[in-house]
């Protein structure tokens, strides 16, 4: 049921969704999760969705000759949530400057490194292939391109001599899961206010 006092959430997802659940777990006071949006049909985070009662829908990228296409049959599907906010949460497709518009500074992601180091694909093998010490995760509004728009928080895990992948991934997505449902619930509560680059946080 939409209440007007809450927020429209859309969560974006093509895969586990472990963020998703850490979004519903989060009981997001002023957030009302009106629906899961999957490019895959067998994303387990559609589970996740179905069991905590949250409208689903599935549109496959496959099914669209261009990627307009693709996003014109996603406004269409959101169409009836009224949505105010985007949640890309492991949502394996890039948007395009069309659909950025039509959401403008409505859009979120999460990426598994400090941006800007370490944007793309693979951003915890690049840190620590790359030496750092610290890794972390980066909460940040979507703009026309990939992993740049401006930051809203970011978190950092130190990165041990023996932390392979897969370990320091842990750490990173143990962070994810904190900062994102708190990310969420800034934007919900009409706190975050952009000025060119930077975010601040209202109190
Ligand atoms: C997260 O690590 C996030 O940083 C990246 O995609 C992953 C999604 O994981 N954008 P999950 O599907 O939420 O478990």
């Amino acid at each position: 049921m939409q209440d007007k006092n809450k927020t429209n959430v859309a969560v974006f997802v093509s895969g586990s969704g472990s963020n998703l659940q850490a979004i519903i777990d989060a009981k997001i006071e002023p957030a009302n999760l009106a629906v899961v949006l999957s490019n895959k049909h067998d994303a387990y985070a559609i589970e996740r969705a179905k069991k905590h009662k949250i409208s689903v829908e599935i549109v496959n990228h496959k099914d669209f000759e261009t990627r307009e296409g693709f996003e014109k049959e996603i406004i269409k599907r959101l169409d009836k949530y009224g949505i105010e906010l985007i949640v890309l949460a492991g949502f394996m497709r890039v948007l395009t400057p069309y659909f950025v518009g039509k959401f403008k500074n409505r859009i979120i992601n999460l990426h598994p490194a400090l941006l800007p180091s370490f944007p793309g694909m693979h951003a915890a093998k690049q840190a620590l292939d790359y030496g750092v010490k610290y890794a972390g995760c980066t909460v940040h509004f979507v703009d026309e391109c990939v992993d740049t728009g401006a930051i809203i928080i970011q978190a950092v895990v130190p990165v041990e001599n023996d932390d392979t992948e897969d370990t320091l991934l842990e750490k990173i997505h143990k962070e994810e899961h904190r900062i994102y449902p708190e990310a969420v619930k800034l934007f919900c509560e009409h706190r975050l206010h952009i000025e060119g680059r930077r975010v601040f946080i209202r109190s």
